[in-house]
């Protein structure tokens, strides 16, 4: 089996990283009888609330046991008590107790991975940026695609995912001032590619895979012009090498829905939630696309 790595970024925080990463991981998992993970790098651990109940959650990742600080906190301690099998939450559990999506699996964060950065700096490169990849090396196999939700910046443990990742998604509101953001982002990674990648594993290429609009609305033409700047700064910074030839803007562009808004506070992704809503089908519409994009990608 050959399986898609990738890791959804962006410095940013509130551009659609959890929500596209949970939910097409869910609408994978549903609609295509995929086996995804979700591995959750925030400590904010919103894909882990959005994926599973409050009170499961705090059982499940107590003292930041079974959750991807122990991962870190291994390498920082020099520990090995992580342990894949008993970490990773299988399916989703709707409020009837009945579980969901039994092949969509998720690696919950804890709140602990917010105390990871003060210490992480004791190690040194490259060890630091390969804890990911030692504790998870032996398990990605398992899946069809692995998805790293990380949090709002480009410290240690994005980069763990960066470098473990075949590519990365960019989740994009569009508006003028993101674009300069973009820019930054878009170079930071070119800059990781020319300074890391080696020949010890074949993933260490960091690269841009793909641009997902979300939070889209129609009225007035702001975002049609901030989607055809983002559109123009594309293809520049293809022509200059910084971002490869065939990085793409996914289609559809995921458009606000209250329904998709509501579904994080059900503990439920919104192909579960509310299947006829427009965040669902357009869900639906890009999880199509990504299948054909990520195809015939390593
Ligand atoms: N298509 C959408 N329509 C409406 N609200 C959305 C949509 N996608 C995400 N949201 C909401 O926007 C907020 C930010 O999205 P989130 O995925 O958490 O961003 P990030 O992970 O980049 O910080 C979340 O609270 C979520 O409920
Ligand atoms: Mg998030």
């Amino acid at each position: 089996m050959s399986t898609k790595v990738l890791a959804f970024i962006n410095f940013k925080g509130g551009v659609g990283k959890t929500a596209c990463a949970v939910n097409i991981a869910a609408t994978l998992a549903k609609l295509h009888e995929k086996k995804v993970l979700v591995v959750d790098l925030d400590p904010q651990s919103n894909s882990s609330l959005w994926l599973m109940r409050p009170d499961q959650w705090r059982e499940h990742v107590a003292k930041g046991r079974r959750s991807t600080f122990e991962i870190f906190d291994d390498a920082i301690q020099g520990k090995e008590r992580f342990n894949f099998a008993e970490s990773v939450v299988k399916g989703v559990v709707t409020w009837t107790g009945f579980v969901e999506v039994p092949q969509l699996h998720l690696l919950p964060a804890s709140v602990e991975l917010l105390k990871v950065e003060d210490r992480i700096h004791e190690l040194r490169a490259p060890t630091v940026y390969r804890i990911l990849e030692r504790a998870l090396k032996d398990h990605l196999g398992a899946y069809d695609y692995v998805f790293f939700d990380c949090p709002p910046n480009l410290y240690s443990t994005t980069k763990n995912a960066i470098f473990l990742s075949d590519s990365c998604i960019v989740p994009y509101i569009p508006d003028y001032l993101s674009l300069s953001g973009f820019q930054v982002l878009a170079e930071y990674i070119a800059e990781l590619r020319g300074k890391y990648t080696d020949s010890a594993g074949d993933r260490r290429h960091p690269n841009v895979g793909g641009v997902i609009v979300s939070h889209y609305r129609q009225t007035g033409n702001v975002f049609r012009l901030a989607i055809n700047e983002l559109e123009i700064m594309l293809a520049e910074l293809r022509t200059h090498g910084i971002l490869e030839t065939n990085v793409s803007l996914l289609q559809p562009f995921i458009r606000h829905c209250v329904r998709v808004a509501e579904s994080t506070s059900e503990h439920l992704p919104v192909v579960l939630y509310a299947p006829g809503c427009i965040g669902a089908q357009d869900y639906s519409d890009l999880t199509q696309n990504f299948l054909t994009h990520f195809h015939h990608k390593r």
